[in-house]
């Protein structure tokens, strides 16, 4: 008997290089909090779109080509960028993946972040600046979904890769990488703490 496993969805996992990331966080956190007391058009687009929280995706979104600090993350990014793109076999031969967007998000007590996926992109991701202990991580679902129709459902037990949502847990430091179309959500952050990170596009031109 042969079982072959095809069309793999790969989520990409890392942590930033030990060396002074913490430091880089404490800017970083620091930038976030301050860019959501000057971004007035930034905080009403949030209150309607995104209840309980702040996020700069409508205003300030190109983060990267503004501050030192988050220039300083995506030349770290893009590294990470550059490995899972050749994971993902792609031949970017005649053309450069670069970063195109990097905005904050801030999630208070009660703010979700509902099913989506990123738009005129080719690899998206976020990386987590402040991630109170508890707080939920990053749900994926299984791109096939729309065509399982009568399919049955899965076990209880079943393995992760046979189920149709996975996710993957947040931590201070560390960074996550999908294709630009996986629909991805984060669920209710329920701690009183803020949920910070920043999430960026990558395209290839
Ligand atoms: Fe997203």
């Amino acid at each position: 008997m042969a079982m072959q496993l095809l069309f793999p969805t790969r989520i990409y996992q890392a942590r930033l290089s030990a060396r002074g990331w913490r430091a880089l966080n404490a800017r970083l956190l620091r930038e976030c909090r301050q860019l959501r007391a000057d971004d007035r058009v930034g905080r009403r687009w949030s209150a309607g779109n995104y209840p309980g929280g702040y996020t700069s995706y409508s205003s300030a979104h190109r983060m990267h080509a503004l501050s030192p600090t988050f220039a300083a993350l995506s030349r770290q990014l893009d590294r990470h960028v550059q490995r899972f793109a050749r994971a993902l076999q792609f031949d970017l031969r005649g053309r450069q993946l670069l970063m195109t967007d990097c905005w904050v998000n801030i999630m208070g007590a009660g703010a979700a972040h509902a099913w989506h996926l990123h738009p005129l992109a080719t690899i998206s991701g976020t990386y987590y600046v402040q991630i109170p202990p508890g707080a939920p991580g990053l749900k994926f679902e299984d791109p096939r979904l729309e065509r399982f129709m009568a399919a049955p459902p899965r076990q209880s037990t079943a393995r992760r890769e046979n189920r149709p949502w996975a996710s993957v847990s947040a931590q201070a430091g560390a960074l996550v990488l999908f294709e630009s179309w996986l629909r991805h959500a984060v669920a209710v952050n329920t701690r009183a703490a803020e949920r910070v990170s920043i999430s960026f596009n990558y395209n290839w031109f």
